[in-house]
């Protein structure tokens, strides 16, 4: 049995003040899925001694432990500040930041490495949906970007479709599902049945209060990555309620 998962990425949002709004989803993270929030970096630290019954995670990571990299943050100084999650390869870091594949690998072998779970995005731009490439790009990424070695506890994969984020489109839940289906037998022949049964697959992309229930009854649908209906409790808290 997976236990499902209400992730919210907050993205370049929140001052300190935004740690008023974790309280607000204290009770609901008290049902049975687990909540996640990944806070600016600023906030990691914070948000992980205020959060009670909420993960705190990080929304990147460096590849190396430490060294000469003015500006970055690396899996260990995440986890040392109470982070236990750690995003990568969300699409805004590979299109902003031109993360590779091979990067997306590298920094999840960190996470790893420094104790972390991963939540590792995959998802199609429209063009490669419209060329009817979705599958074979969603393969490709998984193939490329997750390293050996995963298991039930350290991935979480999160299917983002980058037409769907921030925009508030969504896709149809036979499309979700054919994603969601075909990602878990990809894992399942790659890492066995037993792995590839027990990780974790998030939908992320305009998922929101309204919307929630419906995506959440799809086959293979773990739970979400939410970035905007994640700042505020008000959004958020109907969102993991969904999921309960
Ligand atoms: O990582 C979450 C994300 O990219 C989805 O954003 O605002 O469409 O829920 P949003």
């Amino acid at each position: 049995m997976r236990t499902k998962l209400a992730a919210g990425n907050w993205k370049m949002n929140g001052l300190t003040q935004a740690l008023s709004e974790l309280s607000g989803m204290e009770e609901a993270a008290k049902g049975a899925s687990e909540v996640l929030i990944c806070p600016p970096f600023t906030l990691v630290g914070a948000a992980a001694n205020a959060a009670k019954g909420i993960a705190i995670g990080g929304q990147d990571c460096h590849a190396e432990s430490s060294g000469a990299h003015t500006g970055d943050v690396s899996a260990a100084m995440l986890k040392d500040c109470g982070a236990t999650h750690v995003i990568v390869g969300h699409s805004e870091r590979r299109t902003d930041h031109d993360e590779r594949d091979e990067d997306v690998r590298a920094k999840c072998a960190a996470a790893w490495n420094a104790g972390l779970v991963v939540v590792l995005c995959v998802g199609e731009s429209l063009d490669e949906r419209e060329a009817s490439n979705t599958l074979d790009i969603i393969g490709g990424q998984l193939a490329k970007s997750v390293p050996d070695g995963a298991t039930g506890h350290n991935l979480v994969i999160a299917y983002e479709p980058i037409w769907a984020i921030g925009t508030g489109k969504v896709p149809t839940t036979d499309q979700i599902g054919e994603v969601h289906d075909f990602m878990r037998a990809r894992l399942e022949k790659r890492f066995g049945e037993g792995v590839g049964r027990s990780v974790r697959l998030l939908y992320g992309g305009s998922v929101k209060p309204s919307n929630a229930a419906e995506i959440f009854a799809v086959s293979n649908v773990d739970g979400a990555l939410v970035g905007g209906a994640s700042l505020k409790a008000a959004d958020f808290v109907p969102i993991i309620d969904a999921l309960n």
